[in-house]
């Protein structure tokens, strides 16, 4: 018998961020798209005709046999409760992030699909992009040296200047550290490692705050998190990352990621994008040097390439990248900015993961080995 070549894959959340999943999904045909859901039954229908897939409720989505791996594109307080019934319906579960909005919840939902036998993976998946892994591959050729620390910067004046409907980036599971820490604080992962210990200091300047895009332009929202953020990572391997995540900055000129090593220096893009300039410089240089971006997935938003690289590990029995394990203690991580900030105690983080596997050049042949 031949060897299966597609996995069937149910969405739940027709909101903002399913039109990009939907079309790069496009890219991999080992996806076969069986439905999308909401919970708000005319958002699914629109999203459906618009991308030519089928609409569905979520209920007889959970129930459809040939959806194997449930994408929960749900906001982020909704995350563990959505994954937890598609674990029960025996599905494989890929969440955006974070994967929970505190580590307990999400640690119930990995614990789910273990016993249940099942995968868990979720967002991000742009450190999968060309431009990541060629950063990473840069680390791992050792050119950079010993990695002595870096910094990881992030820095908008809201996303309520451009989200139709930003309250929930301020709500419980919203803030600067949940909503964007997972790119950074994945991103710096899969180049130097687990990290070991937390120190940060935040602010939350503005207890509520107008949405300034249409539809709802004028309204308030209630602030009920940080929303800037600072503080410092401490690697297992010894590194040191001063990182700054904020919603209260009107405009910057940092570098999103910079790793110093006793050799060079490295510039990494935007965590949240697939490709972008990778550079490097040693010490003295006049200016940086190109490093040539080789690895593929560089070229567009390929969001969904860490649920191809789920589908692949499935059907060739290898783990997939983007893990359950990887973002609890990405999780762990962020909330560990949070418990810092409240009791000024440097916290020590008790999960631990390996980093991922580089990808390798089996992507060209459209593969994910
Ligand atoms: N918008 C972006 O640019 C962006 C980028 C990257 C990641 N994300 C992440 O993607 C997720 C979704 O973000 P979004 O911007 O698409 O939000 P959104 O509010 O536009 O869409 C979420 C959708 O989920 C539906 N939903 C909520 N709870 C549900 C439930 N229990 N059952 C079924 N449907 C439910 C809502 O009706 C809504 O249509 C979030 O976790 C966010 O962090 C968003």
């Amino acid at each position: 018998m031949a060897a299966r070549q597609r996995l069937g894959v149910g969405i739940i959340g027709a909101g903002n961020i399913s039109s990009q999943y939907l079309k790069a999904m496009r890219t991999f045909p080992v996806l076969d798209i069986r439905g999308i859901a909401d919970m708000r039954p005319d958002v699914a229908e629109r999203k459906a005709a618009e991308f030519g897939v089928k609409a569905a409720s979520v209920e007889a989505l959970l129930a459809d046999s040939s959806v194997e791996i449930l994408v929960n594109l749900t906001i982020p307080r909704a995350h563990v409760a959505v994954g937890l019934r598609a674990i029960a319906a025996g599905k494989h579960v890929y969440s955006e992030k974070p994967i929970g909005v505190n580590f307990a919840e999400a640690r119930t939902l990995v614990a789910a699909a273990r016993k249940k036998g099942v995968r868990i993976g979720s967002a991000p998946d742009t450190f999968l992009g060309g431009s990541h892994q060629q950063a990473r591959a840069v680390v791992d050729s050792g050119k950079l040296g010993t990695i002595i620390g870096g910094t990881a910067s992030f820095g908008v004046p809201g996303h309520e200047y451009w989200h139709p409907d930003p309250a929930f980036y301020y709500d419980v599971g919203g803030g600067p550290v949940l909503d964007m820490g997972p790119y950074y604080i994945t991103g710096l992962v899969n180049l130097l490692g687990p990290v070991k210990a937390v120190q940060a200091m935040s602010l939350t300047p503005a207890k509520q705050r107008p949405i300034r895009s249409e539809p709802k332009k004028g309204q308030m929202m209630p602030v009920k998190v940080f929303t800037h953020v600072t503080g410092t990572l401490q690697f297992a391997s010894g590194a040191l990352v001063q990182v700054s995540l904020s919603f209260d900055v009107p405009k910057h000129t940092h570098r999103p990621l910079e790793i110093y090593g006793t050799e060079a220096s490295m510039q990494v893009p935007d965590p949240n994008m697939f490709g972008g300039e990778v550079k490097i410089a040693r010490p003295r240089a006049e200016d940086w040097d190109d490093v040539p971006v080789r690895i593929p997935y560089a070229d567009a938003n390929y969001r969904s390439l860490g649920v191809a690289d789920m589908a692949y590990a499935i059907l060739n029995d290898r783990p997939h990248r983007c893990s359950g394990d990887l973002a609890l203690h990405v999780l762990e991580v962020m909330e560990a900015f949070e418990t810092a900030s409240k009791s000024g105690q440097i916290v020590r983080i008790k999960t631990k993961v390996e980093r991922p596997a580089p990808m390798t050049d089996s992507l060209k042949r459209g593969k994910i080995a």
